[in-house]
């Protein structure tokens, strides 16, 4: 009979030997490949000595092809829960090294079981892939393993913040997992998702395409839009995941996390009154108004590579994390066109679930004109903003520092759509159209045209129609604007509003 100390022991071999996945050669494979183990990772990601893996002596029980004779250290996953900034977080890794990271039943077993504890406890959900996808000797308990991660995916939308970060192959539909969660992370150059890989593309279309270029980081962070983030290597997708969190509460109960960042609420930046061009055709960057607004001038762009005629960031005001959506006057005069109505409706529906405050800073010349917009259905994708800020009860805040103009102005939260406060630069033009449009439709037949279209712009290219009728709140000097907006976030902090009670809206999709 074995000693305590024996067993003890063995215990600590048997650990010792799962610690090492696939084993050291898996291992130096993966490393070769630029990519760090599955414990590397979460490692990295968790504070320092506070992961704490659950479930590592979990073991498949398939045994068709020979698969009962084969051991696979962690069933291929390593899963558990730490501490990220010093707030719990729930988390798991596909482990390549073991059977490719393949998912098997019993992986998907240990994947349930931190997301389901994750729920519980409130905290956010990260899941790290990198996969052949589902373990194709386990057959139709992978099908079920992966059914269930999907239905918990789903389950926690809006209740605890999901993030998926793709640092291998991603494949198959193991990409609808990612897909379902609140955040992607690409690696470039290492991590490819798709439904189905260029062999099978060639195979059905003929057409020939690199792993890469069909379903890699820049691909899916600029073409696409499936991913959000794109890192340079493991290290760095790791501190950008780390820095978004501390954007986020962790859940949908919580209210976001306060942070000390020294910037004065009170400061006022003079740059923002000479930062819009005389000529209102101009082009100027809105990443500037931004920074010039925001604490310290950091902030962090979502979705930064796609639809960059709209900009989506988290920042802060006075210490309190806001969601920004802004317009981007650089890129195609800041028209909404069917990506970007996507990218912000996406974005403003998880600030509202997630309770955080939206700021909204407004120059919109229109929709983006033309057959291939409204073939891709502009109409219904342009209506995901409508339903997005309408239904959203966090604090809205509209600044409008140039053109308001028509159902683009509406779709970037006006009065009516329920902007708790709205302010206005004396640059802004808040009219039904632009004066160029309008003329050619009310002055088309008029021989003084040229005077009467002068007229139109001294007379509605102003704020002063809608400050007169009350749409906007008031009129503001450009530098004056972070302290307005503070002042405003602050009022709102206690905003109570509740839509009616349903099961739940009709968002077009
Ligand atoms: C079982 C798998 C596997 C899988 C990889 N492996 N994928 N085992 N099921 N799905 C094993 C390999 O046999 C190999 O085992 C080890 O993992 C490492 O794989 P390699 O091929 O040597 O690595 P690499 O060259 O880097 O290629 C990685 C890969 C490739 C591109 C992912 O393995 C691949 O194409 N795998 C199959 C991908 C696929 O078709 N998956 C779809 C499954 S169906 P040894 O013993 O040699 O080390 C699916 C549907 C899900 O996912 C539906 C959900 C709704």
């Amino acid at each position: 009979m074995s000693t305590v100390q024996e067993k003890i022991e063995l215990m600590l071999e048997k650990k010792e030997h799962l610690m090492q996945g696939g084993g050291a050669k898996s291992i130096e494979k993966q490393h070769s490949k630029g990519k760090l183990t599955a414990r590397e990772r979460l490692n990295l990601l968790f504070d320092e000595d506070s992961f704490v893996e659950l479930d590592m002596f979990v073991r498949h029980r398939c045994t068709n092809f020979g698969q009962d004779k084969k051991e696979l250290p962690g069933e291929g996953v390593v899963t558990g829960y730490g501490t990220v900034n010093g707030r719990l977080v729930y988390a798991f890794a596909q482990d390549f090294t073991v059977e490719g990271g393949s998912l098997g039943e019993k992986h998907a077993h240990k994947i349930w079981k931190v997301m389901d504890l994750a729920m519980k406890m409130g905290a956010p959900c990260i899941g790290i892939n990198d996969s052949g996808g589902a373990r194709i000797q386990e057959a139709v308990d992978a099908l079920s393993g992966y059914g269930g991660i999907f239905y918990r995916n789903t389950k926690s939308s809006g209740v605890i913040p999901q993030i998926s970060v793709i640092m291998g192959p991603c494949a198959g539909g193991a990409v609808y997992s990612p897909a379902l969660t609140d955040f992607i992370f690409m690696v470039k150059n290492t991590s490819q998702m798709f439904i189905t890989g260029p062999a099978v593309i060639k195979s059905v279309t003929a057409e020939e395409v690199t792993a890469e270029a069909l379903g890699g980081a820049m691909t899916h962070n600029s073409r696409s839009g499936v991913a959000h983030f794109a890192a340079e290597n493991d290290e760095d997708c790791i501190d950008q995941i780390r820095y978004l969190l501390s954007f986020l509460p962790s859940n949908n109960m919580e209210e976001t996390p306060r942070v000390e960042t020294g910037d004065d609420p009170n400061r006022q930046d003079e740059s923002l009154n000479t930062l819009i061009p005389d000529n209102p055709n101009a082009p100027y960057d809105m990443k500037d108004v931004i920074r010039a607004l925001v604490d310290n001038g950091e902030f962090y762009e979502v979705h930064q590579h796609f639809a960059t005629n709209i900009i989506c960031c988290f920042a802060r005001f006075d210490g309190r994390t806001v969601g920004i959506i802004a317009n981007e006057p650089n890129v195609m005069a800041g028209c909404l066109d069917v990506d970007a109505s996507n990218k912000s409706a996406r974005f403003i529906r998880f600030c509202d679930a997630f309770n955080i405050p939206l700021v909204n800073l407004v120059d919109v010349p229109g929709f983006l004109p033309g057959v291939d917009q409204e073939y891709s259905g502009i109409i219904r994708h342009g209506a995901k903003m409508l339903y997005a800020y309408s239904e959203a009860t966090v604090p809205k805040v509209t600044v409008i520092t140039r053109k308001a103009y028509g159902g683009s102005y509406i779709a970037m939260c006006n009065r009516e759509l329920g902007a708790d406060q709205v302010m206005a630069w004396p640059t802004s033009e808040i009219a039904v159209m632009g004066p160029a449009g309008a003329a050619n439709i009310i002055f088309r037949k008029d021989p003084d045209k040229d005077a009467r279209t002068a007229e139109y712009i001294e007379e509605f290219a102003t704020p002063y129609k809608a400050a007169e009728r009350g749409y906007i709140d008031m009129v503001i000097t450009p530098s004056e604007t972070r302290p307005y907006i503070i002042t405003a976030l602050n009022a709102l902090s206690s905003k109570r509003e509740d839509n009616p009670a349903k099961k739940h809206g009709n968002i077009p999709l």
